[in-house]
């Protein structure tokens, strides 16, 4: 049964007029590592209700561009720096139109996470292939230098992927955010300076 947990980060994002609590693992992530900057184009897969975009929109400013993606409709109204697309990531011919109308990006940010089933296994396995088709789609969109950040539940296909992603980028971080439950097995890999092709 699926169910909200009203912790603390719920609440403060209920008073502080934020979307989801997930924004708060974002706003930790760019207060470290200062991922999103003044002018820049993201790309936000699985994106709704959209708590990251209402972060990403203060970060990049108006001069920048944000475009979010999600299986559900993006509701909320966003200024006209942000582009929100109802739509399945797995699918290519969409994927690929926004690519070619919108790339090269700085920055693609995926908290992707599947239905869950309760079993772990399954779980770890589908999260891991939303992570290898956000990880493809990055490494289409970006621009040499750009940055990655992705969700995935720690799993067996973990280490694999977390290789994978070195390979292409100049450094990689693994994070797990204060505002992620501690119970809950996501995780984020943060890469930074895609290398050139
Ligand atoms: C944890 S939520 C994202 C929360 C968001 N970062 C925010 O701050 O509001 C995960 C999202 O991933 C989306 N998602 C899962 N699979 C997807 C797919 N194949 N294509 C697009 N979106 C997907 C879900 O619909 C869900 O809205």
């Amino acid at each position: 049964m699926a169910f909200t947990v009203r912790d603390h980060y719920f609440h403060k994002a209920k008073k502080e007029h934020f979307l989801a609590r997930a924004i708060y693992k974002l706003e930790e992530i760019q207060k470290k590592y200062g991922i999103i900057r003044p002018g820049a184009k993201v790309l936000d897969l699985g994106a709704a209700p959209g708590s990251w975009i209402q972060l990403a929109v203060e970060a990049v400013g108006p001069s920048g561009l944000i475009v979010g993606i999600d299986l559900k409709p993006i509701e909320h109204t966003f200024p006209k720096h942000v582009i929100t697309l109802q739509g399945d990531i797995n699918d290519r011919d969409f994927v690929d139109s926004i690519i070619r109308e919108k790339a090269p990006f700085n920055v693609v940010l995926s908290d992707m996470a599947p239905s869950t089933s309760g079993v772990k296994v399954a779980d770890a396995a589908r999260s891991a292939l939303l992570f290898e088709r956000a990880l493809e789609i990055a490494l289409a969109a970006l621009k040499p230098g750009g940055t990655f950040l992705a969700k995935i539940f720690q799993g067996s296909e973990f280490h694999q992927l977390l290789a994978e992603v070195k390979k292409h980028f100049e450094k990689t971080r693994v994070v797990k955010p204060e505002a992620s439950r501690k119970q809950s097995r996501e995780i984020y890999i943060l890469a930074l300076n895609l290398k050139d092709k």
